[in-house]
């Protein structure tokens, strides 16, 4: 039976470039007739051979599969290739990104400790950290983003975790991972990153100092719209198990069907990133200073407020972009509604380009005040590019600026023309 929980990246997994770790990291293949691809251990539990062995597994960190919540094989490939891309020393999948930031949490803060989190982070993070944890006697500051720029103005030595997410979400601000590892690690606390607009092909946050990184694997570790799940890393081989007992006991394992399409995802990243990355660079320009719009974010772009940053710290500047539609909140919702390729989606990260409106999804819960220091309002319209043709992309776009001031019906797809 092979061992569960044996992670790390393999020297030779290290050595190998982003895109051959991406296709085979965790999936080594040896043998007549072995399979080529991954199998699914599409079971909740393991038979035993004998009472010794029962007697051997039940002692704490044995490595034996047993119980599919606890470990699965299929499960431990898709941690071993997110460890080896992230550059852990290993990696703990969840059931969704929110489980994933609820076993690092728990792994790092107990009732009376701290957590330093920037405002400017997905509305379930701070719901998680302000009701969830909340309850559990671990509190929460928030950072306003100008504070991000000294958060050891912000800790203190009940501090445990400082959370930043970069870029953010959906007004793509980026956060200076060193300095903010600096900060953390002078109170003792551990730096986590939401790696997940960036991925690992454009930004390596345990590289810059971070301790933790996670995704919302949901979105450009999956790639394809078609599973819910998390991925937490870690430097430390002792915060991984730790972050391992947090989800098998809190139940955030990841089903071995998910876990095959996430590994199936994961081979593509590189090259699905670097073509959605382009496409969103070509979009960028072409909105920057189109009639329509009055405001693109994007960190790729010289007149962006952090642009700096990410040129530092990440390889290219991603696949998302949001923008501010002139004529406010009417003219963004015809805009929308005329799209024809793009389709409307409250998710991000998959092959297809998608819109989601702020107002009414992500950030519905904001208030007036929230969604001012936040530079969101009704204007705003955040981009997911995919990997279609650009040149469809941008023609999609245009034809719906066009209309941007109208009063149109609803679009149907019955009649897209795409
Ligand atoms: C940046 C970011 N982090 C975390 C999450 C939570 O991930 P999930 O929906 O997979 O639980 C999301 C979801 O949209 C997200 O956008």
């Amino acid at each position: 039976m092979p061992k569960a929980h044996k992670q790390g990246t393999k020297p030779k997994s290290r050595e190998s470039g982003l895109g051959t770790r991406c296709v085979h990291a965790g999936e080594e293949k040896h043998g007549h007739a072995a399979s080529l691809t991954t199998d699914i251990a599409r079971t909740s539990v393991f038979a035993l051979p004998n009472v010794d062995y029962l007697r051997g597994i039940t002692k704490r960190g044995s490595g034996d599969y047993y119980y599919t919540r606890n470990g699965n094989p299929t499960t431990a490939v898709a941690e071993e290739k997110i460890a080896a891309l992230e550059g852990g020393a290993g990696c703990v999948v969840t059931a969704s990104g929110m489980s994933a930031i609820l076993a690092a949490a728990l792994a790092t803060c107990k009732a009376g400790d701290e957590i330093v989190s920037m405002q400017d982070v997905y509305g379930g993070t701070i719901k998680l950290f302000g009701d969830v944890l909340g309850k559990l006697g671990i509190t929460t500051k928030w950072v306003p983003f100008e504070g991000t720029r000294d958060l050891s103005k912000y800790c203190s030595k009940k501090t445990k975790l400082v959370f930043v997410e970069t870029p953010t979400n959906p007004t793509l601000r980026c956060i200076d991972l060193r300095s903010a590892a600096k900060a953390a690690h002078a109170v003792g606390a551990a730096l986590m990153v939401d790696n997940t607009f960036a991925t690992p092909v454009l930004q390596l946050p345990l590289s810059l100092g971070a301790d933790i990184v996670m995704h919302s694997a949901t979105k450009f570790l999956g790639g394809h719209s078609d599973i819910s799940a998390g991925a937490v890393v870690a430097k430390d081989a002792q915060l991984v198990a730790k972050m391992r007992d947090a989800s098998v006991s809190t139940g955030g394992t990841l089903d071995p069907e998910a876990s095959y399409l996430l590994i199936r995802g994961l081979k593509t990243l590189e090259v699905r990133v670097e073509r959605a990355s382009k496409n969103a660079g070509d979009i960028a320009d072409f909105l920057e200073g189109h009639k329509k719009v009055s405001r693109v974010f994007y960190p790729g772009l010289a007149s962006n407020e952090s642009h700096n940053i990410a040129r530092a710290q990440m390889s290219a500047y991603g696949m998302m972009l949001s923008v501010d539609i002139k004529g406010g909140g009417k003219a963004a919702e015809t805009f929308i509604n005329a799209l024809q390729l793009w389709y409307l989606a409250t998710s991000l990260g998959g092959v297809e380009s998608t819109v989601s409106y702020p107002v009414l999804s992500s950030h519905v819960n904001c208030s007036a005040k929230q969604l001012k220091e936040l530079e969101i309002s009704g204007a705003t319209v955040r981009l997911s590019v995919g990997i279609e043709s650009c040149d469809d992309l941008i023609a999609d776009l245009e034809q719906a600026l066009a209309k941007a001031k109208s009063d149109l019906p609803q679009r149907t797809r019955r009649n897209a023309k795409f």
